[in-house]
């Protein structure tokens, strides 16, 4: 079994400061990162900037600075956000670094000398805020069919990359690949894009020169997305492969994308790929687009939910927990504080907060916080303890779809199945009785190793939850795999258990 994973973000333009949408992908491939990692998988987990493309250095000029000054800058604010959200990537990419441009430059030069770059010139309208070239009958009023700004007409020399001549080996890939482009809906929009035939891409510009020259003709700058896809396998050293990282983690196990850049993903990338001769990414899946109250967010609108906030007021955990379990991956959503309260207060401080403070509260209470022997003397253990294995079963196959949201909602199917054994076995009332001790410890056990592998279960989701829930258990709370540990039992009788402070206060909306 090939134990690798490699799993990446997109890398950030450093126009704009990070938002909940930026969040919101690094986020996701984080858990995916730590549950593969807690399955015992060699995890690598890339996110990065990109910081080239005349859209950055019109954006440095407006503010009197260097492009790189702007880079430095805002690159720094994406890094301190991905700290605060206890994000743990392997590699920060920025495309400035002399890493990738030199990757870049080879990449370039030897898909040049495969024939497939090749010099030629180019009049079309160029949409700057998307970086794209669009042929007239794809402008609708004469502004960009994606974000209905204006385009500009523009002529230049440029060097293309003979896209078209791999329009059919795209279409195979997609059609004998069913879980190449996810969710499943995007395959078909992508599949009738490709089919209405690729052109040649421009991969070159002249009118601006924040870019990487290309190589023997300094007066071009790569075409920012050339530039930029091409992170993926410059983070894993490529061409040179010193450390062997490319050898071990290419092809990518997913990029995680939203679904604005799709198109890139997964059309252009696996063309340069297969003109490069290396294999494709096994997934593209491209998540939905978040809105605020309603509205797209936008700087003029002044509407932007600022993550570094959201942290301060809510906690991290909540706000992975959130907006992971809010939306279908894949859908789109909306952001409001009032669904954001909503679920703290019924999922965290009532289902899984309660759950933790029940049950160490009644072990403390009834056997002095030491752990009794394992006991099933009614149908109720066994009904319980049974549905685990079942369910951890369906939660690796969500995982592994990326539908974190069921993943969420099947543990909390656990969480809730833990409230309602209490309820259905009455402690306080077996506890009145002598005679009962013994099955009072068999309902304890199963109460706090059902909280342990809940813990280590929303582990991916909110590290500093299952930390402290190992903690209250008198487990090692750096261990939080999965692997050997995620069968019934593995808890000892005897081990102390803390009595847990409440760990979600709820939270009055003001
Ligand atoms: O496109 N909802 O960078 P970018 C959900 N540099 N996700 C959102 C979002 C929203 N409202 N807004 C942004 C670029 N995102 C290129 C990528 S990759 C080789 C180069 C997320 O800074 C989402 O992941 O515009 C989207 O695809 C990405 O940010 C776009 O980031």
């Amino acid at each position: 079994m090939n134990n690798n994973f490699y799993i990446t973000t997109p890398i950030y333009y450093v126009n704009d400061v990070p938002h909940i949408g930026h969040a919101y992908t690094t986020l996701a491939c984080d858990v995916l990162a730590r549950y593969k990692k807690a399955r015992g998988y060699n995890v690598f987990f890339l996110t990065g900037t990109d910081e080239h493309g005349q859209k950055v250095e019109k954006s440095a000029l407006a503010n009197g600075e260097n492009p790189i000054e702007l880079a430095d800058r805002v690159m720094q604010r994406f890094a301190a956000l991905w700290d605060k959200l206890n994000i743990n990537n392997t590699d920060f990419i920025r495309t400035t670094q002399q890493r990738h441009k030199d990757g870049v430059q080879k990449i370039f030069t030897q898909i040049e000398a495969n024939g497939d770059i090749y010099l030629g010139s180019y009049e079309d309208w160029y949409c700057t805020p998307c970086e794209t070239f669009w042929t007239e009958t794809n402008l609708i009023d004469g502004c960009c069919p994606d974000c209905g700004r204006p385009t500009e007409k523009l002529k230049e020399k440029s060097y293309f990359f003979r896209m078209s001549k791999y329009q059919q080996q795209l279409i195979d890939h997609i059609e004998n690949h069913p879980d190449f482009i996810q969710p499943r809906s995007r395959r078909n929009e992508v599949l009738n894009f490709v089919r209405e035939g690729l052109r040649d891409l421009s991969i070159s510009r002249t009118s601006f020169s924040w870019g990487i020259p290309v190589p023997n003709d300094e007066k071009h700058v790569i075409y920012v997305w050339f530039d930029a896809l091409n992170n993926y396998i410059t983070a894993l050293g490529y061409p040179d492969d010193k450390d062997g990282n490319f050898k071990k983690f290419w092809p990518a196990n997913v990029h995680v994308i939203g679904k604005d850049i799709l198109r890139f993903h997964a059309v252009y990338w696996p063309t340069f790929l297969m003109a490069a001769g290396l294999p494709l990414p096994e997934k593209v899946f491209a998540h939905g687009w978040w809105t605020v109250e309603g509205k797209k967010m936008s700087k003029s609108l002044q509407n932007v939910v600022e993550p570094n906030m959201l942290v301060d007021k809510y906690g991290i955990d909540p706000i992975r927990y959130f907006l992971l379990r809010e939306v279908p991956f894949g859908l789109d959503g909306d952001f409001s504080h009032s669904s954001l309260i909503h679920r703290i207060n019924s999922d965290l401080a009532n289902d899984l907060g309660n759950l933790i403070s029940r049950s160490t509260a009644m072990v403390n209470k009834y056997f002095d916080g030491i752990l009794p022997e394992q006991f099933a003397a009614t149908e109720f253990d066994d009904v319980f303890i049974s549905q685990f294995p079942d369910k951890i079963a369906i939660i690796d196959q969500q995982m592994n779809n990326l539908a974190f949201n069921k993943a969420l909602l099947s543990i909390w199917e656990l969480v809730r199945s833990a409230n309602k054994y209490i309820d259905d076995t009455a402690p306080w009332a077996l506890a009145k009785d002598e005679d009962k001790r013994q099955h009072l410890g068999g309902v304890m056990y199963n109460l706090l190793e059902a909280v342990r592998i809940i813990g280590l279960l929303v582990s991916p989701f909110m590290p500093d939850t299952g930390m402290a829930i190992m903690d209250i258990l008198g487990q090692d709370k750096d261990n939080l795999s999965l692997d050997g540990q995620d069968q019934w039992g593995k808890l000892v009788a005897g081990v102390v258990i803390e009595k847990a402070k409440p760990m979600f206060p709820r939270i009055v909306e003001d």
